[in-house]
């Protein structure tokens, strides 16, 4: 399209940032989202296949090639160079380089992007900078880690994903789009798409948990979410799904550390939400600190090149993981700097994230011949495209006095809100003596103590360092519902320290109070990067705290803020009511508030297995089955039996995870009715047919919900399926479908899911991803634990 049309279009459409039909569009966008999510019987997500059509208006958009083509013809090669160079000009997110004269380097062209500058002013001088003083004006591309929103925060990743509601994530990052957008940034690090199996790494607070369907479906909303129809809308940013690939399964859950998947694993679990976020349209893709299988992840030409570019046709921007490419050195794959960025670049990393090196040497390394020009014209183009297709050459500033406006729309914390609440996850609450159980609370209760570090410094339960903003602390928001008088407040400790005066000061409190509610877990920085942490129990004094609050016999509501699942034992038999609650974003205390009091009814079911103790890590559902299940074997059976001996279990631990995936609990109760299934028999011969020609629905699987409860609430349906006589072994169960669905007391509801043939098909042992022959059982269920299958097979 020519450009003066495409102004055109754009003015036309995206003139004004947030148009003041902007309001009314966000409410209606949540009433159709709303009555959808209750009538639509149809499947939210079977197994991603690459459906989502972001081709136009994005990196796959071939309309922009004949500029990105012009503009090449026009560089020298430091300019191309320039291109793939990128710095980090503010509060660094990783170790310094020492670098400082990026003004001069981007006058003579040698910088693509810059990162970490939030100042619109500071991001406009530096493109002033580009588009005036650079001989070929290419502006800069600017970026950062929105990960959870820009200013309005939402949930952690892990608690957004606990929602099991792609469309409110979708709607997240489109807010975090708008925020950061206004503010220049219009690249954002996200979303993190790494599949996390062991609570040890920090960073699983930053992903979606541990299975491969909702990661997809995830991975696929925050794309649409930050993209947006069009990435040349100025409220839109490119994503960049992170870290490719395999850096969620660092040994030991130890950040940074090597790893080893076998091509079936990574095919059949790591790769899908890569895959799912380039066929959504992210721009961009992360090449990853670890090793995997001997290779870092950043100079891997299997997983770069062969995977990425030519089975998945990925078009967009592979910028490295900071300073990924100088650590080729360390990692002992690289003698030096020159090896570093060789290495790299062959292997497909167009961008260099902070580390110099092709900076230093990719100039040379080019017109030595170690590399082609067409290799470099290559991943120059990658990024000229996300440029062009950011529509930069055509609005490279930003208007400085409309930044600030963009940022808390009631809207955006509406969303943080709800997000919050959907997020949740009541793990635990038991009838009290007095036969009905803990939450919500009624009528009765007139005086309440909240203990505890998390309670009342608002920068706490968000996550994130602290932004200006409406953030209410939760004492407050109590004190609003219960009157000022009636709310007490008492540290008891520190996050990691603590005295014996302040805990005998929350225990008299508490002994005063009707109810105490307890707000415990991690500071925010002990989950996320380089946060791995070796004990997953409660820091500091926090455990000696809660045993001292449960002995005053006062009936105790566990709240437990944290970025993975925390080993409390102690908790789980001692305390009644206990609600896993993440790090909620903005909306914390006024989305806990409503949930404790029961105007909002907790439907947040967990992604990831919640552990017993640390050492049953890594921990999963949907693992392999073995030669010595356990079966229902578990220790309540002595260890001497010699039948129960030999198989694949712990002497000290059950096998059993405290929660299951997928679990969550609710106000109300809902029963399941039996599985049906369209059909007893697939043909493995159709099944890859269709699969050939992404066609069809392969059978569906239908069971009766109901509301048994009294109250009205969500629930997150399930579909597992398990397959056996397969070539390679198979998860006991593996995730195919999920539907979030409002029943009324009462209400039953029929839920249909239809399974797409890719749902059956596995990487096989001829390196396929096919359907095989096999005896399959299908479970519709609240999570990955419960239900009763129906069974059905594939023939041949
Ligand atoms: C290192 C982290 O691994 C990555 O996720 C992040 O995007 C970069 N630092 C930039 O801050």
């Amino acid at each position: 399209m020519p450009p003066a049309v495409r102004d055109v279009l754009i003015s036309r459409s995206y003139s004004r940032r947030f148009p003041p039909s902007f309001r009314l569009l966000t409410l209606a966008a949540f009433v159709a989202a709303g009555i959808l999510l209750v009538l639509s019987p149809a499947v939210l997500f079977c197994q991603s296949s690459g459906t989502v059509d972001a081709r136009a208006g994005g990196v796959a958009d071939r309309s922009l090639d004949a500029r990105v083509e012009s503009i090449l013809k026009q560089m020298t090669l430091e300019e191309k160079v320039g291109q793939l160079v990128q710095y980090s000009a503010g509060q660094p997110t990783g170790p310094g380089t020492g670098r400082s004269d990026y003004e001069d380097m981007i006058a003579r062209g040698q910088i693509g992007s810059l990162f970490n500058v939030v100042d619109p002013h500071q991001i406009n001088s530096y493109q002033h900078i580009a588009v005036e003083k650079s001989r070929l004006h290419i502006p800069l591309l600017f970026g950062l880690d929105v990960i959870h929103g820009f200013k309005t925060e939402f949930p952690i990743p892990l608690g957004l994903a606990s929602t099991w509601d792609p469309s409110i994530v979708e709607k997240a990052s489109r807010v975090a789009a708008m925020e950061a957008s206004a503010d220049g940034i219009r690249w954002t690090f996200s979303p993190m798409v790494d599949i996390a199996r062991d609570a040890r790494w920090g960073r699983m607070a930053e992903g979606a948990g541990e299975d491969t369907l909702l990661g997809s479906a995830m991975a696929a909303a925050y794309v649409k979410g930050y993209q947006g129809p069009r990435l040349d809308a100025p409220d839109s940013i490119a994503a960049c799904a992170k870290h490719y690939v395999g850096y969620g399964a660092a040994e030991a859950g130890r950040d940074y550390n090597s790893t080893e998947i076998s091509e079936h694993t990574l095919r059949q679990f790591y790769l899908p939400p890569f895959h799912a976020a380039v066929d959504a349209g992210a721009a961009s893709v992360m090449s990853a600190f670890n090793s995997l299988n001997g290779v870092p992840s950043t100079a891997n030409p299997f997983t770069l090149k062969q995977i990425l570019r030519k089975e998945w046709g990925f078009r967009g921007l592979v910028v490295s993981d900071w300073d990924a490419v100088g650590e080729l050195i360390p990692h002992g794959i690289a003698a030096d700097g020159a090896a570093a960025a060789r290495k790299a670049f062959l292997a497909g990393v167009d961008m260099d994230m902070v580390s110099s090196a092709y900076h230093d040497h990719l100039q040379h390394i080019v017109s030595s011949g170690q590399a082609t020009q067409e290799e470099l014209d290559e991943a120059v183009r990658h990024v000229l495209r996300v440029k062009l297709a950011l529509g930069l050459f055509e609005h490279p500033f930003v208007d400085e006095a409309a930044a600030p406006k963009a940022l808390f729309h009631p809207e955006s914390l509406a969303v943080a809100q709800a997000a919050a609440e959907r997020s949740f996850v009541l793990l635990k609450n038991d009838a009290s003596p007095a036969g009905k159980p803990l939450l919500p609370f009624d009528g009765t209760l007139h005086k309440v103590a909240a203990v505890g570090p998390l309670g009342d410094d608002p920068s706490y339960p968000n996550g994130a360092p602290p932004a200006a903003g409406p953030r209410p602390a939760l004492p407050a928001v109590l004190a609003q519902r219960l009157g000022e008088g009636n709310v007490s407040r008492f540290k008891g400790t520190g996050i990691l320290d603590g005295t014996d005066a302040d805990i005998a000061a929350a225990v008299q409190g508490a002994q005063k109070a009707d109810l105490v509610i307890l707000t415990l877990g991690e500071d925010p920085g002990m989950s996320g990067e380089a946060a791995s942490r070796a004990n997953l129990g409660l820091p500091g004094r926090q455990q000696e705290l809660l045993e001292a609050i449960v002995h005053t016999g006062k009936p105790v509501v566990l709240v437990l803020f944290s970025g993975r699942p925390l080993t409390v034992p102690w908790a789980f038999e001692h305390v009644s009511a206990v609600i896993a609650a993440w790090f909620p974003g903005s909306a914390a205390a006024p989305a806990l508030v409503r949930t404790l009091f029961g105007d909002a009814n907790p439907s947040g079911r967990l992604v990831v297995s919640w552990p017993r103790s640390v050492g049953q890590e890594p921990l999963y559902y949907n693992a392999l089955h073995t030669g010595r299940p356990p079966d229902d074997i578990d220790l309540t059976r002595p260890p001497s039996d010699i039948v129960t001996k030999y198989v694949s279990r712990y002497m000290d631990e059950q096998n059993s995870p405290q929660f299951p995936f997928g679990y969550g609990g609710s106000y109300t109760s809902f029963t399941y009715g039996a599985t049906a299934l369209s059909t007893r028999q697939l043909s493995a011969d159709a099944l890859n047919r269709s699969l050939k020609a992404e066609a069809g629905t392969a059978m569906t699987a239908e069971a009766d919900v109901t509301n048994s409860g009294s109250r009205s609430g969500e629930e997150v349906v399930q579909l597992y399926i398990q397959l056996r006589g397969t070539s390679t072994a198979q998860p006991v169960r593996a995730l195919k479908g999920f539907q979030r669905i409002a029943l009324a007391p009462g209400e039953k509801r029929r839920v249909r899911f239809e399974l797409k043939p890719e749902a059956f098909a596995i990487w096989n042992d001829h390196n396929q991803f096919a359907a095989e022959p096999a005896q399959l059982k299908i479970w519709i269920s609240p999570d990955s634990a419960h239900g009763s299958p129906a069974e059905a097979e594939i023939l041949p």
